[in-house]
């Protein structure tokens, strides 16, 4: 798993090595491009939105968002990751926090009309992603959406055909969303939808019931 350091390393390089992965349908970034304009556009739905981007990375999408005029509070633990961002969004509220801590404590009383996040949370074990994902259902407004793009399945079987296929090239350390496992253990708090983009990846959205 790699710490703040890691991706700190990895920042400079970071976009272009999604875009190769995405425009050669590989795992774990095909559907990347896709995805990732699916979330653009739903936030665009929603003129001046308040928006929370978690792992915001080098803000490919949030700087996007920012451009059009959305609100934008980020959590990321890597310096230089919030460095190019920074660059790209000189006035939005970045934070460096460590979500596996929670939401930090300056966000706890603020709401959100739309709390994003892409290819960050699978950091999280299961259990925390439950957790962490309960804190946030606390942070949206009435209308509000979670939108979480990630390396992402359907099902456990279709997870495990996946890493069948990928070989050595699946990454061990890192514990992907099973769409029909969280919304068991969430659906009694709020709505769910997961919405397919390639092979392995897929938007969950969840909103207040
Ligand atoms: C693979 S990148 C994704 C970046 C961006 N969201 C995207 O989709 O291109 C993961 C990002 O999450 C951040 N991250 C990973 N684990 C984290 C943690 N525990 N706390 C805060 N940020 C974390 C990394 O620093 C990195 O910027």
């Amino acid at each position: 798993m790699l710490n703040n350091h890691g991706f700190d390393l990895w920042s400079d390089r970071y976009d272009a090595s999604v875009r190769h992965a995405d425009e050669s349908s590989q795992y774990p970034f095909a559907g990347y491009a896709r995805l990732m304009n699916s979330i653009y556009g739903a936030i665009m739905n929603r003129p001046s939105s308040r928006v929370l981007d978690i792992g915001f990375g080098t803000a490919v999408l949030t700087s996007r968002l920012y451009d059009a005029g959305h609100a934008i509070t980020g959590l990321d633990f890597s310096l230089e990751m919030i460095k190019i961002a920074h660059s790209k969004m000189p006035d939005a509220n970045l934070l460096q926090w460590d979500f596996t801590l929670g939401v930090p404590p300056a966000l706890r009383n603020q709401t959100f009309d739309f709390i994003i996040s892409t290819y960050a949370l699978h950091h999280l074990s299961d259990d925390a992603k439950v957790d962490f994902i309960a804190e946030l259902l606390g942070l949206l407004a009435p209308q509000g959406a979670i939108l979480i793009g990630d390396v992402c399945f359907q099902t456990r079987s279709a997870l495990l055909s996946c890493k069948a296929a990928c070989g050595n090239t699946w990454d061990t350390d890192e514990i992907y969303f099973v769409f029909s496992e969280l919304q068991e253990r969430l659906s009694p708090f709020c709505r769910m939808a997961f919405h397919e983009f390639s092979f392995c990846s897929g938007v969950i959205e969840i909103r207040k019931s």
